[in-house]
């Protein structure tokens, strides 16, 4: 999954120097929410709180999807465009879980405990929230589904790159974590979280892609191919 050849460093500063996309209400709203409950300031347990919300939509689109697959299996032309999401969507939730467990490693490492919102009956809350919203949304327009969650992307991969930014002495931490190791084999804790950063924007591009935009991709060298 991991392309050694990326320069990680130049897509963090591209992220940086790069305009958020214009945010809907909606996005605008949910983002607020999050700090309300989260607080203002990008940390690793709000980084938390991110992704375990984050592959909720991927996984709601799967199985919305299997069920699609199922009710028009006599058109090969449907079939193969919902086995795309599928794929798309399991491949995303996987990568989503792992930045899940790459964050958990580093907040043990440095002794960070898990403030009061990601308490279990406090998250069951957040995540039962979104799953209904990322549900209803599929339901009523999965075109706007897709662009909703390439929002949320493009805000993931910016909250990354700044706590790669704010966290200078991560350049220094050498990555000794097995588990971590897996997900990328790269040296520091900083071009880790460089490398979430840029998974956000490959979720990004490829919502993007779906919904039927793909001027606005985020391109770099060495990044995946479309899915569509
Ligand atoms: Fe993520
Ligand atoms: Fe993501």
């Amino acid at each position: 999954m991991v392309n050694s050849n990326i320069d990680l460093k130049k897509e963090q500063q591209a992220t940086l120097n790069t305009p958020r996309y214009k945010y809907s209400l909606m996005a605008k709203i949910f983002f607020a929410g999050m700090n309300i409950a989260a607080g203002k300031k990008d940390d690793l347990p709000k980084a938390k709180l991110l992704e375990i919300l984050a592959s909720i939509p991927y996984r709601a689109w799967e199985i919305r999807h299997y069920m699609k697959l199922t009710r028009k299996f006599r058109n090969i032309n449907k079939v193969e465009k919902y086995q795309t999401i599928i794929d798309w969507g399991r491949v995303a939730q996987d990568n989503e879980y792992m930045h899940l467990l790459v964050i958990h490693e580093k907040m043990k490492e440095d002794g960070i405990k898990d403030k009061w919102y990601l308490k279990p009956v406090f998250a069951y809350l957040i995540v039962l929230s979104y799953v209904i919203i990322a549900k209803l949304m599929a339901f009523f327009s999965q075109k706007r589904a897709f662009l909703f969650n390439a929002q949320f992307e493009n805000h993931a991969e910016s909250v990354y790159a700044n706590l790669v930014q704010d966290n200078p002495q991560w350049e220094d931490e050498k990555v000794t974590n097995e588990l971590v190791k897996m997900y990328a084999d790269v040296d520091t804790w900083a071009d880790v979280f460089r490398r979430i950063s840029l998974d956000e924007r490959d979720h990004m591009n490829h919502s993007f892609e779906f919904c039927g935009k793909p001027e606005l991709v985020h391109k770099y060298e060495g990044m995946p191919e479309s899915y569509t």
